[in-house]
């Protein structure tokens, strides 16, 4: 089975046409105007779903990926989209880089500090049940889990200007032993906020 991601048609496509600050809990969590220009780094892009949602709300945003597969199919999507002229302006504000997250963030690589550090780590499914969704099955088989989440989120929160939000399944235990500021809950996952150290 061939695989490849495309922003131009499916779910992603249908999300993003539907797509305004109130109903996409992310861009709440995020809870900045785009017209303040914030810098987002999304550290674990995966296939850029939620980096395009935020892209075409308006945000700026950097997608981190370090799996050499992840990036490559990244690359081909972000291609053909930017010969699209409906989602050419979106992709002109993303940016994507082949690293480990937590390396180039520790090495200030980026070209100002980010606003928000956004983390969705893999998380290992309890069940295969009909709710874990066929994509993040593949993505699991060729990934693994991310076991490295909670350093990633150390190195996150020293670097974030204005919070660090985390995706989680909704019963998932936090990232870190610290506590988040406060979360938002959706139906089957939740968005914790982890305020900057001022
Ligand atoms: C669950 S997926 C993210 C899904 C994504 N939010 C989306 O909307 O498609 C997690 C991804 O993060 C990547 N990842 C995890 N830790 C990373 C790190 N330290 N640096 C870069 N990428 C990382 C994994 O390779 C994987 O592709």
């Amino acid at each position: 089975m061939p695989i490849y991601i495309d922003f131009l048609s499916g779910k992603v496509a249908y999300r993003a046409k539907r797509a305004n600050r109130r109903n996409e809990l992310l861009a709440r969590a995020i809870n900045i105007s785009p017209k303040e220009n914030p810098l987002i780094v999304d550290a674990t892009a995966g296939l850029g779903r939620d980096s395009f949602i935020l892209a075409t709300l308006g945000y700026e945003v950097i997608l981190l990926e370090r799996s050499p597969e992840l990036y490559t199919l990244l690359a081909d999507a972000l291609n053909r989209a930017k010969t699209n002229p409906d989602t050419a302006p979106i992709i002109e504000r993303m940016t994507l880089i082949h690293t480990d997250a937590k390396e180039w963030l520790v090495a200030k690589k980026y070209p100002r500090q980010p606003d928000v550090i956004y983390l969705d780590p893999m998380f290992p499914e309890r069940k295969k049940s009909a709710s874990v969704k066929k994509e993040m099955l593949i993505l699991q088989e060729l990934l693994g889990t991310d076991s490295d989440s909670a350093m990633l989120f150390e190195v996150a929160i020293d670097c974030a200007k204005r919070r660090v939000v985390v995706k989680r399944p909704r019963l998932a235990e936090n990232i870190t032993a610290r506590a988040p500021d406060y979360t938002l809950k959706g139906n089957s996952s939740r968005f914790d906020i982890y305020l900057a150290k001022t």
